[in-house]
């Protein structure tokens, strides 16, 4: 199995939101990239935040941000979610089954783009469009909440993307999203994750680098 290198991606959904510029400055020295979780009250039965909340933080810090959107309609944003500073999205198959519409507009507009998988959807669903995908995401919880526990069922489809992405020749990133801790990193990183997204973990820590060198130094990274 070939792992690329490991990357850590704090989600701001766990941060607190009327202090996010101390909570960005105090961890990004120490991970690789920002995870934006944006909620429409559709795709998901939770709403987070938008644009507004993406372009302040794209005015505080360099670090590339990896936005996960759980929307039923990312086609019609992309262009907004771009200038307010995105860097990648991921939409989800479960929202729209065919995304090549939305891989070529991501393309056109820069973005890196992603394909997420909810636990239940089979790694099939998002074959056909791996190969033109910077990253795949695997959802290790429902979407729509932060803090909630790991799902292990998910750990076969991670090892299945690795060893298909590996075996194509590939070197797509794969994101693991949804109660990563030190412990569910381990299993995470051995299935063939190189993207860990922790939110609680990380921000409900009362030292959140400490938190991230732990995750970072326990899967190897
Ligand atoms: C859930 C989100 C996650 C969430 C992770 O729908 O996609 O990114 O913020 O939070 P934790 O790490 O607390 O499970
Ligand atoms: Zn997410």
């Amino acid at each position: 199995m070939t792992v690329p290198d490991i990357k850590i991606a704090p989600s701001l959904l766990a941060a607190d939101f009327a202090r996010l510029g101390e909570e960005i400055a105090r961890i990004e020295d120490h991970v690789e990239l920002l995870h934006l979780d944006i909620m429409d009250g559709h795709f998901v039965p939770n709403i987070s935040f938008g644009m507004p909340v993406i372009a302040s933080v794209r005015a505080i810090t360099d670090l590339p941000l990896d936005c996960h959107l759980m929307t039923t309609n990312p086609v019609t944003y992309l262009e907004s979610f771009r200038e307010a500073g995105a860097d990648s999205v991921t939409v989800h198959i479960e929202a729209i089954p065919d995304p090549t519409k939305a891989m070529t507009k991501a393309d056109e507009l820069g973005l890196g783009f992603a394909i997420a998988l909810n636990p239940s959807s089979p790694f099939a669903s998002i074959e056909p469009f791996v190969e033109d995908c910077s990253m795949v995401l695997i959802m290790s919880v429902e979407p729509g909440f932060g803090g909630q526990s790991f799902l292990p069922e998910v750990l076969p489809k991670v090892e299945k993307a690795r060893a298909w992405i590996d075996g194509h020749g590939l070197a797509t990133d794969i994101e693991i999203d949804g109660g990563v801790d030190p412990e569910s990193a381990v299993a995470a990183v051995s299935a063939g994750a190189n993207v860990l997204v922790a939110g609680s973990a990380v921000f409900q820590d009362p030292d959140p680098v400490a938190a991230i060198d732990r995750i970072r130094n326990l899967s190897g990274a």
